[in-house]
């Protein structure tokens, strides 16, 4: 057994979303997603068992009660996977900028499922290592492999077929940009997890919205195959929209959108309108992700410098997650 691993792993934005589960400890969704892997964003981490006492650290800091619970509770899926158990050490760090809007969790607990799955000795295999990462954060099973991923929805009850798998690799669409536009840095007021609860609960578009998505999934497959930049656009926007109706339309409503989301949604459609290419997805919360391509990256940061959205990040399609040899303690 090595004991001690690390590995890096980048985050993803879903273009055909995950809002819905069927099992909530199992993370096991009501609908197939597809996502990008973004880089340059990362989270790497360092996992060693074998220690003399549990620590975990997140961003140089102690984690918090209940974020420790949650890791720690994930690593103990690999002792029922014949891996290590015990005390052990755990250290992740994000490479964000601060606040980026785009979920950090997705990157780090791949990264995690990486390091841990190597640290216990086990076998680095990607089904598994998805099956890992999606029972830590959902989105997480999108972040093991590069490029546009799809998460299969899978039927059965122990969640052995609902894993992510590699739709193509980041060298398939290198022009392809997602440029995140932090229209607000204010913590989302409700989790995903307890959106997503509330939508299945009481929303009456709940089974439209789980209706729609095979459809949806095998339109975006063949965009994205065909390299076909504005039937993905379009599609993304329509998905992230019929997602935030869903959440609109439970009880109580839920509305992740501010008024800076909106203006800048305006901007983007009168853009499009002058002949830009440029399209909005968006996750729970007020961050639009702007879809565009290398050779119109320049205009669409102009656009968002005129609309004076506070903080840009452009990524592009990224690589898995991957061992590193730098520890990180
Ligand atoms: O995996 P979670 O619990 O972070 O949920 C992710 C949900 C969305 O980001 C809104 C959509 C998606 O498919 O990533």
């Amino acid at each position: 057994m090595r004991m001690k691993a690390s590995a890096l792993a980048h985050p993803n934005i879903a273009l055909v979303k995950y809002w819905g589960k069927r099992d909530t400890v199992l993370n096991l969704p009501h609908q197939p997603s597809l996502s990008v892997t973004l880089e340059p964003l990362a989270v790497r981490a360092t996992v060693q068992f074998g220690v003399a006492a549990t620590s975990v650290v997140i961003n140089g800091q102690p984690a918090g009660a209940d974020e420790a619970r949650r890791l720690l509770a994930f690593l103990d899926l690999l002792g029922a996977a014949g891996g290590a158990r015990g005390p052990v050490r755990v250290q992740t760090h994000g490479e964000f900028p601060v606040a980026a809007g785009l979920a950090s969790s997705a990157a780090a607990y791949a990264a995690l499922a990486k390091a841990a799955t190597l640290a216990a000795g086990l076998a680095d295999d990607g089904r598994a290592l998805s099956i890992l990462a999606r029972q830590g954060s959902g989105s997480a099973c999108r972040s093991i492999d590069g490029g546009v991923c799809i998460w299969r929805r899978g039927v059965l009850a122990d969640g052995s077929d609902s894993y992510a798998e590699q739709l193509v690799d980041q060298h398939h669409w290198p022009a392809l940009r997602m440029i995140a536009a932090v229209v607000d840095r204010r913590h989302k007021r409700v989790s995903s997890r307890a959106g997503m609860r509330r939508s299945v609960e009481s929303s009456p578009y709940f089974d439209a919205w789980c209706h729609d998505a095979d459809a949806e999934l095998s339109r975006a497959r063949q965009f994205v195959l065909r390299r076909d930049l504005e039937a993905l656009g379009t599609l993304s926007e329509r998905n992230a929209m019929r997602m935030h109706a869903v959440a609109m339309s439970a009880d109580p409503p839920l509305c992740y959108l501010e008024g800076a989301t909106l203006d800048l949604i305006r901007r983007v459609e009168q853009a499009r309108a002058s002949g830009l290419p440029v399209w909005y997805t968006l996750d729970a919360g007020p961050n639009p992700v702007l879809l565009t391509d290398a050779d119109h990256e320049a205009q669409v940061c102009a656009l968002l410098a005129d609309a004076a959205v506070p903080q840009v990040v452009t990524c592009r399609p990224g690589a898995g997650a991957r061992s590193i040899s730098e520890h990180l303690f």
